[in-house]
């Protein structure tokens, strides 16, 4: 059996293809040095991320496809993310760059001749529709954002010069979006997206008005200069902890004395810029996000608001796939797929919009909301407990959207991350609603 004359296994191949040579191509500027190493404990060193996304594919789409383990399966353990958590990683035996190369080569050959076995239209229900073909190269781009996220910490290893952005956009309007209160779909309907998406429900809400745009770094520094960080009645008992602990003042990344002779700089993969008003606050952890939303007369949105202003078209009566429409996204709807290493102005995207008016939920940075993330009602683990289960509960918040390091494949508005509260590594930002 070949691959030849399946148009539908011939675009998994060339899916697995595109993301392996994306992260290939990611790290390809990176020195073996960086790579193994571990600045921050709550991000891994690059080459166990770069293992890991290896050892995935040959868990999923050969082990579990036909219980062929690898020649050599000693030493797989380490790329456990369940056995191994991140602040240990630096510490294990791990393969080097070229021991992945040959790793990846010797499953990937594998992976393409069960492939051409398949049966995509038969009775399991990790091959139908090619799910578990999609499980993989959406994780191998989950950990491209991982990775990134490394990159920006890393100091100063990681300098592509930073892609020209869009210049300031004139705003039609900046007044929030009132959407009705109303019985809602949230979720994914389909079995291709992640197990924590589905069911697709309905929700009930009240009325709420929430922002057009994400809130920008001209707007957060005003809540900086007001003294937001210095004003316990603005954060929540854990968030200002957190301030009193740590001693921030800014987001990740802002210096107040940059030496440039501006007020703010921002550090951007090694390049310091001045700051500009117009951009999407990044790097702001979930307490930093809810204290700003606070000091602006609002609150963060529960994902189901976010979920409802990105989907829902009052016109048609229905939920839209994406906030534009029903296809997927492409350059003109939003700033996704590394294009442009950062977020892009506000405005930037009318195509973008949402039926309701929100413009730029896609793309540019994850928004944070107010919901822990729990299951949904008629949850079902597939194909695996830990892939969302084991972290339902209220010690993690949910962030939507997606950022400007997400590849469009993960980008949708159903889709749900997370992190800890405190975490400000992630490429999120947020924006307001209000009662
Ligand atoms: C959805 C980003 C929280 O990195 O823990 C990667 C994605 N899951 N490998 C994570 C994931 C398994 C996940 N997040
Ligand atoms: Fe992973």
């Amino acid at each position: 059996m070949t691959l030849v004359g399946d148009a539908r296994k011939l675009r998994i191949a060339a899916a697995l293809e595109d993301a392996r040579s994306r992260t290939i191509a990611l790290l390809a500027e990176v020195s073996d040095e960086l790579l193994e190493a571990q600045p921050d404990p709550i991000l891994s060193p690059l080459i166990w991320d770069y293992g890991h996304i290896g050892v995935y594919e040959q868990l999923w789409l050969v082990d579990a496809l036909s219980g062929q383990r690898p020649a050599d399966e000693r030493g797989l353990d380490v790329y456990d993310a369940f056995r191994n958590p991140r602040r240990t990683r630096s510490a294990l035996p791990l393969m080097d760059r070229a021991e992945v190369d040959r790793f990846r080569d010797g499953v990937r050959e594998r992976v393409l001749v069960l492939l051409a076995e398949a049966d995509l239209d038969g009775g399991d229900a990790l091959l139908r529709d090619g799910y578990v073909y999609d499980l993989v190269v959406q994780h191998e781009h989950q950990h491209g954002e991982t990775m990134l996220q490394s990159l920006q910490i890393l100091p100063g290893g990681y300098r592509p010069a930073l892609p020209a952005l869009p210049s300031p956009v004139a705003l039609r309007r900046r007044d929030p979006v009132a959407v009705p209160a109303g019985r809602y779909p949230v979720g994914s309907a389909s079995q291709g997206p992640y197990d924590n998406e589905r069911p697709q429900h309905a929700v009930d809400l009240g009325a709420f008005r929430i922002d057009r745009f994400p809130v920008t770094c001209g707007d957060f520094a005003r809540f900086v200069d007001d003294g937001g960080y210095q004003r316990p009645s603005l954060w929540g008992d854990e968030g200002w902890r957190w301030v009193t602990e740590t001693g921030v003042r800014a987001p990740k990344h802002w210096d107040r004395d940059g030496g440039q002779g501006v007020e703010w700089t921002v550090e951007r993969f090694g390049h310091v810029l001045p700051l500009r008003a117009d951009l999407p606050v990044m790097h702001v952890c979930f307490h930093e996000a809810q204290a700003y939303a606070r000091w602006a007369g609002g609150r963060l949105p529960t994902e189901f608001e976010w979920e409802v202003a990105a989907t829902w078209d009052p016109a048609a009566g229905r939920a839209r796939r994406y906030p534009w429409g029903d296809e997927p996204p492409t350059a003109s709807h939003a700033n996704l797929d590394q294009r442009s290493f950062g977020p892009a102005p506000i405005g930037a995207y009318p195509a973008g919009a949402s039926a309701l008016g929100c413009e730029q939920m896609i793309g540019d940075v994850w928004e944070w909301t107010s919901s822990h993330f729990q299951a949904y009602p008629g949850f079902a683990a597939f194909p695996y407990r830990e892939y969302s289960e084991v972290f339902f509960g209220s010690e993690y918040r949910v962030l939507r959207g997606a950022s400007w390091a997400a590849r469009a494949g993960v980008a949708r508005p159903a889709f749900r991350n997370w992190d800890y509260p405190i975490r400000r590594q992630v490429f999120a930002g947020l924006r307001c609603a209000y009662d």
